[in-house]
């Protein structure tokens, strides 16, 4: 018999591949989906600085428009551009050059190329938690299975047990993502700790994907420790970077991938049959960023430092609210006692105190009863959202 399905009942056949069709949506944007475009609402709830991107940024990509670079670029990235990565690179202690630099339309893009050049379906990605979610998601597109293990909170900061990852890490585990600085909890790696975790990956064949990109939001020093300073070129170790948090040029979409010259031509292929490039203002605008950023980087890291101590202060001074303190990124990860469903608690602030905020759950079981607020605004907007959640949360309780 031949005919059409009949387009009411769902058949087999036309759904995704099972592992797409398994993947949760995102809670964040449950939450968002409620409140996008309701005036009284403080979105607190993406990882996203609230000012536009400086004018020197976009001046250069209207340059570059006006000088008519409206075609597609090599693959990899416009030769200027992936110099200027290496150089400011070199200048951040990190070993790279331009042949080992793949740009990438936006960070979240580098990582998707990424896994699908590296994990075949079955392979073990380890994942510390709780995580951002697209890094456990699109482990599962590339088909892995991703085991995590627990951060823990220390002296009132987030921690990995080291021993427990190492142990983690078996010699049939594929890759470790490490995201340090931490999307949801600041958390950070220190130079020891990477030390360690290269030698025990180096000695097993793991591939260690660095996520790098809240590496400049760090709130001593210049630069988080990145395993690009200790790295040599062919260890495999893959460093995932994005314009994204430290320029605010979230809506660029523009970001790049450092890994062993080896991998290149495999990335190139992978750029090839996925957007095949960055469009070249944008790659252009990068180049600014790179060249004249460093004022502005700076400026931006004062302003969150100043947002993170005063988040920390006006919400770890409610009665059964925790906030350990983010050593970098943009996010106080706050625990309030007495809370098991962080989904419903989000949506309860946002309909009764109107502030957007992301669950904890969204990071992961590990993130059920805390919320995750982005600091990254102005003073009085903080100061307004930690009154709305103090006054709401007083007169709280779990149903
Ligand atoms: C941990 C982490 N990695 C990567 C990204 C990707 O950034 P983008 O795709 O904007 O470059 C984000 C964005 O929120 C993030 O939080």
């Amino acid at each position: 018999m031949t005919g059409a399905l009949p387009l009411s009942e769902p058949h087999h056949d036309t759904l995704a591949r099972a592992e797409i069709e398994a993947l949760p949506g995102s809670l964040i944007r449950a939450v968002a989906q409620e409140g996008l475009g309701r005036a009284d609402v403080i979105p607190l709830w993406f990882g996203e600085p609230d000012g536009v991107t400086p004018d020197f940024i976009r001046e250069a990509a209207k340059r570059s428009l006006d000088a008519g670079q409206t075609f597609y670029t090599s693959n990899h990235g416009i030769p200027a551009l992936r110099n200027a990565i290496a150089t400011y690179q070199a200048g951040l202690g990190r070993k790279s050059g331009a042949g080992r630099v793949c740009v990438t339309p936006s960070g979240v893009n580098a990582i998707l190329l990424a896994c699908q050049a590296l994990l075949s379906p079955g392979d073990r990605v380890v994942l510390p938690t709780p995580h951002w979610p697209n890094l456990a998601g699109i482990a599962a597109v590339a088909g892995a299975t991703v085991a995590t293990v627990r951060l823990r909170l220390l002296d009132g900061r987030w921690r990995i047990g080291l021993d427990e990852l190492l142990a983690a890490l078996t010699p049939d585990t594929r890759m470790v993502m490490l995201n340090a600085p931490a999307n949801p909890t600041g958390w950070m790696l220190t130079a020891p700790e990477q030390a360690v975790l290269l030698a025990h990956c180096r000695r097993h064949g793991i591939w260690i994907l660095a996520d790098d990109v809240y590496e400049r939001i760090v709130f001593t020093g210049r630069v988080a420790p990145g395993f690009l300073e200790i790295t040599e070129p062919e260890d495999r170790v893959l460093s995932v970077n994005s314009f994204s948090k430290g320029w605010a040029m979230t809506g660029w979409r523009l970001g790049w991938i450092t890994a062993p010259e080896a991998l290149m031509p495999a990335l190139g292929k992978m750029m090839e049959f996925n957007t095949s490039c960055a469009p070249e203002f944008v790659q252009r605008a990068g180049i600014a960023a790179l060249e004249q950023g460093e004022a502005v980087v700076a400026a931006t890291v004062a302003r969150y430092r100043a947002c993170r101590d005063l988040a920390a202060q006006l919400l770890g001074a409610l009665p059964g609210v925790r906030v350990p303190y983010p050593e970098g990124a943009m996010y106080a990860f706050l625990s309030v006692e007495g809370c098991t469903d962080s989904l419903a608690l989000a949506r309860a602030l946002l309909r009764e105190a109107g502030v957007g905020l992301a669950p904890g759950r969204a990071f992961g079981p590990a993130g059920e009863g805390c919320l995750r607020l982005c600091f990254a605004v102005e003073e009085a907007t903080l100061r307004e959202a930690c009154g709305r959640i103090a006054r709401f949360l007083a007169g709280w309780r779990e149903p």
